[in-house]
C-alpha cells in the first residue's frame, strides 16, 4: 500500500507531481534544500489549482484538501522518514542524483520504492548507488503534470517485477496512463521527442524557414498542441542540450549530435520561458 510519497524537488516538475499526488489523496512530503524555493512551489500549485476552480475541473474544497495534503521539509531525515515511495525530481544532472539516491538510501525506510522523474538519466546507473536496486525505478511524468496523462515507467536492470507493477498501479491512480519501457538512453519520449525538436532547430540554422513558420507547420499540419520550437522553449534549451548529448553519447551516432544553433543559445543563457527568452519572448 502507498499512501505517502516524498517528492525531492520543488521546481517546475515536483511541484506539478506534489500537486497530482496530493489531489488524489496521498500525504505528500515536498521536500527542498531552498525554504524559498517550497515556498514560491506552493504559490504555483494554488495558482494551478485556482485554474483548475475557475475551469469547473475541481471544487474549492477540493482545493483546499489538496493543498493540506501538502507538507513542506527542508532535510531529507525528516523529509523521507514516513515515506512509501520517493520520487526525485531535481536538476537533470548525474552527480547530482546519484548523490541524492545514496542519501535516499540511507534515509528512507527500507521498504520504501525509490523513483526517478529523470527525463533521460540511466535508472541502472542511479539504482547503483543505492543497495535496493530491486526497488529502483523510472517515473517520468510529462509537464505540465496536473494535464498530460502519460507516465512512462521505466525499469532498470535490477527492477523487479513486483516494483514495476506497483508504480503501474499507482499512475492509474492519479488518472494517467502508464506505459512500461526499458532503460536506454532517452526511454521512449525523448529518443522522440529530442530528434524532432533538434530537427526544427536545424531547420531554423539552415534558413530553411522562420521560427514561426516551421511551429506553424507543426501544429496546423500534424495537430501537435504547440510547435517544436515553442515546446523547446517551454521544456528549457538546456533540458534539450541535456538530452541530446544523453542520446549522441548513450548511442555514438551522428544522428544525435545537438544544433550548433542550440548549443550556442544556451551559452547564451537563451534557455526559453524560464530565462524570457528562446526561440520567442516571454515578458
Ligand atoms: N496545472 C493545472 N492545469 C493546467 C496547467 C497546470 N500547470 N496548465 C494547463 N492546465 C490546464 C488548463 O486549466 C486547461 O484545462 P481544461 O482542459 O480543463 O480547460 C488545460 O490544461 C489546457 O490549458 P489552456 O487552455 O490554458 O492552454 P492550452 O489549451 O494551450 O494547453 C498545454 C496548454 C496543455 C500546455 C498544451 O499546449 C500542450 O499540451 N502542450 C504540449 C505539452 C507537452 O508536449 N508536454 C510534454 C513536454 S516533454 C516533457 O514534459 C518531458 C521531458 O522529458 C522533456
Amino acid at each position: 500500500m502507498i499512501k505517502n510519497i516524498s517528492v525531492i524537488g520543488s521546481g517546475t516538475m515536483g511541484n506539478g507531481i506534489a500537486h497530482t499526488f496530493a489531489q488524489f489523496g496521498f500525504q505528500v512530503n515536498l521536500v527542498d534544500i531552498n525554504s524559498n524555493a517550497l515556498d514560491q512551489a506552493i504559490k504555483t500549485i494554488t495558482k494551478n489549482l485556482d485554474r483548475q476552480v475557475s475551469k469547473g475541473t475541481l471544487t474549492v474544497s477540493e482545493k483546499e484538501a489538496t493543498l493540506k495534503n501538502i507538507t513542506t521539509y527542508t532535510t531529507f531525515e525528516e523529509g523521507v522518514s514516513n515515506a512509501d515511495l520517493v520520487l526525485e525530481a531535481a536538476t537533470e544532472n548525474i552527480d547530482l542524483k546519484l548523490n541524492i539516491f545514496k542519501d535516499l538510501d540511507t534515509f528512507a525506510p527500507e521498504s520504501a520504492i525509490l523513483a526517478s522523474n529523470t527525463s533521460s538519466i540511466s535508472i541502472t546507473q542511479i539504482a547503483a548507488a543505492t543497495r535496493r536496486g530491486d526497488k529502483v525505478i523510472g517515473m517520468h511524468f510529462m509537464n505540465p503534470v496536473p494535464v498530460m496523462k502519460l507516465v512512462e515507467v521505466i525499469r532498470g536492470y535490477a527492477t523487479t517485477d513486483e516494483t514495476t507493477q506497483l508504480i503501474m498501479c499507482l499512475s492509474e491512480k492519479l488518472n494517467k496512463t502508464p506505459v512500461e519501457v526499458n532503460d536506454y538512453p532517452g526511454f521512449v519520449a525523448n529518443r522522440i521527442l529530442m530528434p524532432m525538436i533538434n530537427e526544427a532547430i536545424y531547420t531554423l540554422y539552415e534558413g530553411v524557414a522562420g521560427v514561426r513558420e516551421i511551429d506553424t507547420v507543426m501544429k496546423l499540419g500534424m495537430a501537435h498542441p504547440m510547435g517544436p520550437l515553442q515546446l523547446a522553449d517551454f521544456i528549457g534549451l538546456d533540458v534539450c542540450l541535456a538530452i541530446l548529448k544523453v542520446l549522441h553519447d548513450g548511442f555514438g551516432n551522428p544522428k544525435y549530435a545537438p544544433c550548433p544553433l542550440l548549443v550556442n543559445m544556451v551559452a547564451a543563457g537563451r534557455k526559453g520561458v524560464k530565462t524570457g527568452e528562446g526561440f520567442y519572448q516571454y515578458l
